[in-house]
């Protein structure tokens, strides 16, 4: 098993440039069974989510060529597909269920046996099967009390769909099922995340006619086919916002490449908040936290555009050492604090009470023993650990690999004091 040992680190300096969203490209790649030409993902990332879903494509039947040393991934689902997701690959990444939709459109069935809970939470699917409904699919109650998806459909047809959350996963998957759907589709109380535009963006590139992604209310005309499309996927915000905490917590000066200011607005205002000087510049985002020491602010996590979950753990981080008491309220997730236990092996005394954590801040965080809990979990630790006293081992780094292409390195590269160890 491999670990990160990160020793405390003088402020960042340099800069970096941030990878594609993995959160845009898993749909985005699902997204590619729906058509019987090549398509073309560049600025994938080199995750290990992202080979996942490639091999998740390849089982279903397509042809699938992964260059990630160009970031470019390239399938044809021009094939004859099956129609199960292999277990095995859906447990390795529960983000697998977003083939639901397109296998449903393009066999008629969809065989799918759902992992269990994660570190996070529960997370349930049953907006997801709500709209595969009103889409006029049948769905097995009895395989599916067991856990199993065993979805039919002899063409589906378009409905009005009201989410009672504004899901990103449930959303991603109707949006596919209905743009081959027979008729209009309306979804209200839609995701509004920027990866549903980039989805959308690259659906509508392939022949389909989505309206309003990026807004609550996204209308989808179905049609016939899809051609194939080349397309690059936008910026990952969270490996932006990750890379402006560890600017901010060192006390650092590093400029961005290649993210897209707008994706991260809450969390910039947050960061203002603290004292952090953001400045939007030709090259990139220019971080700065040199000049003024670090306070505290209030966080409460919202779906887009408010504050992201994703960015919880790692603006903990940053909260643990802020000078004043902050307050963290996490309502997306009913499990997203598994890191507190492990800031406080560091000393940054939380206390947490259901959805929220009381921060003390103020603390000079000591090295430890840690755990990554959580991909993002994971990436938040490594930035206490940069400045922390002596030196901290992160292990079940499994999980940062998930979701940061060449983490360390890129940390490595302005300055931070880290080391990839395998066992
Ligand atoms: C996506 O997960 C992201 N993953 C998550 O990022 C992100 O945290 C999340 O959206 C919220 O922004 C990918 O895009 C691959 P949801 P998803 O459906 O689609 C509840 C990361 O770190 N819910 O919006 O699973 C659910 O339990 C990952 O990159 C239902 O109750 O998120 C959760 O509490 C972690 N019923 C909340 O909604 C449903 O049918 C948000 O879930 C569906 C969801």
């Amino acid at each position: 098993m491999a670990k990160f040992l990160v020793q405390k680190s003088g402020p960042l300096e340099g800069e970096v440039t941030i990878s594609g969203s993995k959160n845009a490209v898993l749909p985005i790649l699902a997204a590619t069974l729906l058509s019987k030409e090549d398509c073309v993902i560049k600025d994938a990332p080199a995750l290990r989510d992202v080979d996942v879903m490639c091999r998740l494509l390849e089982s279903l039947g397509a042809a699938v060529n992964t260059d990630f040393e160009n970031n470019r991934v390239e399938v044809n689902a021009s094939g004859e597909l099956h129609y199960e997701a292999p277990y095995d690959l859906v447990k390795m990444m529960r983000a697998s269920i977003l083939v639901l939709g397109a296998l449903l459109v393009r066999t008629g069935r969809a065989l799918i046996h759902l992992p269990g809970g994660c570190a996070i939470g529960e997370r349930p699917i049953e907006l997801h099967l709500k709209g595969l409904r009103a889409l006029g699919a049948v769905i097995d109650e009895e395989q599916l009390s067991r856990g199993i998806v065993d979805a039919r459909a002899e063409g589906l047809h378009g409905n009005d769909i009201y989410l009672d959350f504004p899901s990103v996963g449930a959303t991603e998957v109707i949006i596919m099922a209905a743009s081959l759907a027979e008729g209009t589709t309306i979804l209200e109380n839609a995701a509004q995340e920027p990866e549903i535009v980039d989805l959308a963006n690259f659906l509508n590139k392939m022949g389909a006619r989505i309206k309003g992604a990026g807004t609550d209310t996204i209308k989808i005309e179905g049609v016939q086919q899809f051609r194939g499309v080349s397309h690059h996927v936008i910026p990952d915000r969270i490996e932006a916002g990750t890379f402006m905490i560890a600017a901010a917590i060192t006390g650092g000066r590093v400029l961005i490449r290649n993210m897209v200011p707008n994706h991260l607005k809450a969390v910039i205002a947050k960061l203002r908040e603290c004292n952090v000087e953001i400045a939007m510049t030709e090259e990139g985002v220019l971080v700065s936290a040199d000049q003024k020491p670090i306070v505290s602010t209030d966080i409460k996590t919202l779906p887009y555009p408010g504050f992201p979950t994703d960015m919880q753990s790692p603006f903990m981080a940053l909260l643990t050492v802020a000078r004043g008491p902050s307050v963290v309220i996490e309502t997306v997730f009913e499990n997203r604090f598994m890191h507190v236990g492990e800031f406080n092996r560091m000393g940054a005394n939380i206390k947490t009470e259901g959805k929220a954590a009381i921060i003390p801040g103020g603390k000079q965080l000591q090295g430890a023993q840690v755990v990554a809990t959580d991909l993002r979990a994971g990436a938040s630790v490594v930035l206490a650990g940069l400045v922390a006293e002596g030196t901290t081992e992160v292990s079940q780094i499994y999980h940062i690999d998930r979701g940061y292409e060449n983490f360390a390195e890129k940390l490595r590269g302005l300055g931070a004091n880290i080391m990839r160890i395998e066992e």
